[in-house]
């Protein structure tokens, strides 16, 4: 493995059912992601887009192959390691905000700070950081029910990157958003990604969002069917 590798992939397979109703949703897919890269995962509807990018975050289980980490192979962590695990590197974002109501948006941004156990004060301060990235900060008492669609997906966005994560996953992040609304939390969050070297991987079907990723790959029924832009040579000698 070469040094620079955040996530390793190897021959991995993931089926749901048993026996007759069994169905093969990734079939044999490796797949090697740099510290830094920005990536985009597109694809027809039921590719396995999603199940891909839950397994590459330690969200879901898979039957055949190797995952690794950071260099941590993905399981065997028990269910509280894994969760501390992803807290401490690993940033979602998901279609819908999955913002807490009941809590403002600061607060929001504040919680995987919290859940680390960081003092309140440092926090806040890491958080209203972000806030002002995002032009937000005059909405930092607000809660998401008091905020636009597109403000809720940059406050959930601010929240994924907040304490400097090692990768950050989306999943279809501006689904809900016109263009504008998608092109601005885009290109937020692609520069703070550039500017902290984080890896982000980002599920789309909006072409203009894969245009601005450095690398896009393309899956189809569970495979990889093309990788372009990346710059691991199996990749390169493939093309
Ligand atoms: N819990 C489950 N049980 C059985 N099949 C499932 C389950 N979850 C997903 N699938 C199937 O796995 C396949 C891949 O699903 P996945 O959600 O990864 O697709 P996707 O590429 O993200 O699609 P979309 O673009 O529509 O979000 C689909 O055919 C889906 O029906
Ligand atoms: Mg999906």
């Amino acid at each position: 493995m070469i040094d620079d590798t955040i996530i390793e992939i190897t021959d991995l397979v993931k089926h749901y059912g048993y026996g007759d109703s069994r169905v093969t949703v990734i079939r044999d897919l490796s797949l090697s992601i740099k510290k830094g890269e920005t990536v985009a995962i597109v694809g027809p509807s039921g590719a396995g887009k999603s199940t891909l990018l839950n397994i590459a975050g330690c969200l879901d289980t898979y039957q055949k192959g190797k995952v690794s980490v950071l260099s941590k192979d993905v399981p065997p962590f028990s269910v509280d390691d894994m969760s501390a695990f992803r807290n401490e590197h690993i940033g979602f974002i998901f279609q819908m905000h999955n913002l807490l109501p009941e809590f403002n948006a600061l607060e929001n941004i504040m919680m995987p700070l919290l859940i680390r156990r960081w003092p309140r004060k440092r926090a806040r301060e890491e958080a209203m950081h972000l806030l002002e990235h995002f032009g937000l900060s005059d909405r930092a008492t607000h809660k998401p029910a008091e905020l636009s669609g597109g403000e809720n997906q940059r406050i959930a966005v601010a929240r994924a990157m907040v304490g400097n994560p090692d990768i950050v996953l989306a999943d279809e992040p501006t689904g809900n958003l016109d263009t504008a609304n998608s092109d601005l939390l885009t290109s937020r969050l692609l520069d703070l990604g550039r500017e902290k070297q984080v890896t982000i991987i980002i599920v789309t079907h909006d072409g203009s969002i894969a245009a601005r990723t450095e690398r896009v790959v393309t899956l189809v029924d569970g495979s990889i069917v093309d990788d372009t832009g990346s710059t691991s040579p199996e990749a390169t000698d493939a093309n």
